[in-house]
């Protein structure tokens, strides 16, 4: 029996989807049995996808949603409102959502799963993370027997373009930036994109199916690499690192089966070179899982894009025809599958955080100051890996210190007490690091 799909929207996801719909021959026999039945869109003059009949278009979003022939709505439009008043009017219809919206459901994602299991339907959201990659699914099915300790991704394809591209050619931001816009990897707005926004996003989707638990979407410190210099990328090359900008969530303290506290961030990060993560590069993302007792699973490939996004949009519409197909009860949810939160989640305080650092200091360059920058450090319980000169510009000095894993506050109070010496002019980049 056909599935009727409303889709609501025709950007770069909506037509790779639409393609997909359209074109079943030689994919799963269940894609024969998806009928796209009508397609909400900003305007009618556009140009369609091959075979998208002009008569499926509206510019009525609610009419799609609303439209009996329509079983199940799929929201790619993008942004907070109108999609999440969409999203819930079709599960107040009984109507399954698929969406790729990250945003929408990093902020409301708690109102739209007590709606969606109070009204017995399925929620899918695999396209908004990681493009292409499966990652939901495994996180919520075929990992679901490991207690997750930590979840550390590249999952922003835009800024992991950008830094390949400023990496490997000396490129210039700006020029890279315009070319990920032009190739369809960049949000509408690139700034979610670049000050690290879609990658918040994506990690706390990810930590309410790793940990089983929502946290605050707004609380999560979050950097991106807008200020990021092309000179860090390279004194981090010559030490043996790779620029990345990572999201990271891990466990810190259980305090009950049901109650724990995570350490949940998104920074530009020093990877060593032989880290599983360093090797990714252009658009495609990776996250790398760590349980127990499973170890380490690697998930690469393409993060962003019309075609890998349309694969998982439909993976998830093929999940939920599967089911209806074999007419499972609508108010039984498969638990695994539309993945209800269990446990509470809070963040931790960044204070009391330990971690790795760079840093580069603006000095000038005289007796002394590569001794008082050390014992400022090492009174303050800092231990460093290694202390480098860089380079003399006329009569100032760039040193770069990476220290070991270090508790945040004595990390931060040691700048402060460095700073105090006139020598040192400033802290011109800080990192973390791997
Ligand atoms: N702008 C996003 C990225 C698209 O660059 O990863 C995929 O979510």
């Amino acid at each position: 029996m056909a599935i009727g799909i409303g889709l609501l929207g025709l950007g770069t996801v909506g037509a790779g989807v639409a393609e997909i719909l359209l074109n079943p021959s030689g994919r799963h026999p269940l894609v024969a049995e998806l009928e796209l039945r009508q397609v909400a869109v900003r305007s009618l003059a556009r140009s369609l996808p091959q075979g998208l009949s002009q008569e499926l278009l509206c510019t009525d979003p609610a009419a799609v949603v609303a439209n009996p022939a329509v079983d199940l709505v799929v929201e790619v439009m993008g942004g907070i409102e109108p999609a999440r008043s969409l999203i819930l009017a079709a599960i107040e219809a009984g109507k399954a959502v698929v969406t790729a919206n990250k945003a929408v459901i990093a902020r409301h994602g708690a109102e739209i799963a007590a709606a969606a299991a109070a009204k017995g339907v399925y929620v899918l959201m695999e396209a908004a993370v990681g493009g292409g990659i499966p990652i939901l699914e495994p996180l919520k099915q075929s990992l679901g027997a490991n207690r997750i300790e930590r979840v550390s991704g590249i999952i922003n394809g835009t800024t992991n373009y950008i830094l390949s591209r400023m990496a490997a050619e000396g490129a210039s931001y700006a020029a890279v930036l315009a070319d990920a816009q032009a190739l369809g990897y960049a949000e509408a707005d690139p700034d979610a994109d670049v000050n690290g926004g879609d990658a918040a996003d994506k990690i706390a989707i990810i930590v309410g199916l790793a940990y089983g638990g929502l946290v605050d979407r707004s609380e999560i410190p979050t950097e991106g690499i807008a200020n990021l210099q092309l000179r860090d990328i390279n004194y981090a090359r010559e030490l043996g690192y790779v620029v990345k900008l990572l999201a990271v969530a891990e466990r810190v303290k259980t305090i009950t089966d049901t109650s724990e506290v995570l350490d949940v961030r998104v920074h530009p990060t020093l990877v060593p070179k032989t880290h599983p993560l360093a090797g990714v590069n252009g658009v495609n993302n990776a996250i790398l899982v760590e349980g127990d007792p499973v170890g380490q699973v690697m998930f690469y490939g393409p993060g962003a894009g019309a075609g890998p996004t349309a694969s998982a949009v439909v993976a998830d519409i093929l999940n939920i025809a599967a089911i209806q197909q074999v007419g499972g009860p609508a108010a039984k949810l498969d638990p695994l599958l539309a993945a209800t939160s269990w446990r509470s989640c809070c963040l931790v305080d960044s204070a009391i955080t330990k971690h790795r650092n760079y840093v580069r200091f603006q000095a000038a360059d005289l007796p002394g100051v590569i001794g008082h920058i050390g014992s400022c450090f090492g009174a303050a319980g800092v231990s460093l890996q290694s202390i480098v000169q860089f380079q003399s510009q006329g009569s100032g000095a760039e040193i770069v210190v990476i220290t070991h894993e270090v508790q945040e506050s004595n990390f931060r109070h040691a700048l402060e007490m460095i700073l105090l010496r006139s020598e040192v002019e400033a802290v011109v980049s800080c990192l973390r690091t791997l």
